[in-house]
């Protein structure tokens, strides 16, 4: 195992991976913003049994946060997370300044429109999906990798993302992760950090009261009854909900029952300031 090389250009980039692809060696790309977890980390695992290289980038996104996001709050933290990466199997931390992904007349956006992106993430936050598959769409292309890996964690953005994938013909496969988590059921992420003692305490019973609405639905329970006591289930727990649904887990359209599947909840509530986000499947059969 090597320490993996830092690159800033997309120079420097493409001649690392032109000597890659001279050795017929297969490219696995994973997309991070950085402040890299245990999450992000099971990702580059997983790439790492699937291609002879792996490439992280690491890049906060200006084009996916809103004006009034937490983009300058954003944890930056290069160091820590290059030595994280030097325990895996990663041969290069690509990690471009802004002006290196986007020039000041920087002028074209991928939009992803309706499908996948419509509504969840999109209502609370219309701008997202623009941002993501615009960055996501330029490290495709600059990395050409075989396979690039995102995590279930962020069940829409993985479906936006291979569904932008195969309108636009991009050629690559893209390599769902399982959630990572906490032993009391919180999903890793890097806002956990902003939560304090009493808001982590209250944080796991998104994903409690989603797998017990994910089990009555699976055991025949009327969706729209059970998501409805989901959502006072959650407020309960000291959240404002933004919304917690029952959807098609791949086009992500609603779905009335769950012969209509497979289902996918979803959620994304605040707590003392900080938005949370997490999703479950609804399990097959009756049991
Ligand atoms: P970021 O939030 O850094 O996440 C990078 C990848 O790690 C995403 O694919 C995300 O789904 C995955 N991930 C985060 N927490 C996880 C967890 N607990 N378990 C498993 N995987 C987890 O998502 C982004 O960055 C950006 O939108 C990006 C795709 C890089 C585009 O800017």
């Amino acid at each position: 195992m090597s320490q993996p090389r830092i690159v800033h250009t997309r120079s420097d980039l493409q001649s690392a991976i032109a000597a890659f692809r001279k050795a017929r060696e297969r490219v696995a790309l994973v997309p991070t913003m950085g402040a890299l977890h245990e999450g992000h980390l099971a990702l580059v695992r997983l790439a790492c049994g699937k291609a002879e290289r792996v490439v992280v980038s690491i890049f906060v996104n200006p084009t996916q946060f809103a004006p009034h996001e937490d983009f300058d709050k954003y944890p930056r933290t290069l160091d820590s997370d290059a030595e994280a990466l030097a325990g895996e199997n990663v041969d290069i931390i690509y990690a471009p300044g802004r002006e290196e992904m986007y020039a000041a007349d920087f002028s074209t956006r991928v939009l992803p429109d309706g499908g996948p992106a419509a509504g969840l993430e999109s209502d609370a936050r219309p701008h997202f999906f623009g941002g993501v598959a615009t960055v996501v769409t330029k490290l495709l292309l600059q990395v050409r990798p075989d396979l690039a890996v995102f995590g279930e964690k962020d069940w829409q953005q993985l479906q936006v993302v291979k569904r932008m994938v195969r309108d636009l013909d991009i050629g690559v496969d893209i390599v769902p992760g399982p959630t990572v988590r906490e032993k009391d059921g919180l999903a890793l992420s890097s806002r956990n950090r902003y939560l304090e003692p009493k808001h982590r305490e209250a944080a796991p019973a998104l994903h409690r009261v989603l797998n017990e609405s994910a089990v009555l639905i699976s055991r025949g329970a009327p969706i729209a009854q059970v998501m409805t006591s989901a959502r006072h289930e959650i407020e309960k727990a000291g959240f404002t909900v933004d919304y917690v649904e029952a959807r098609h887990a791949e086009t992500l359209a609603p779905v009335a029952d769950a012969h209509h599947g497979p289902v996918r909840l979803l959620v994304a509530a605040r707590i003392g300031g900080t938005r949370l986000i997490d999703n479950v499947p609804v399990p097959h059969g009756k049991d």
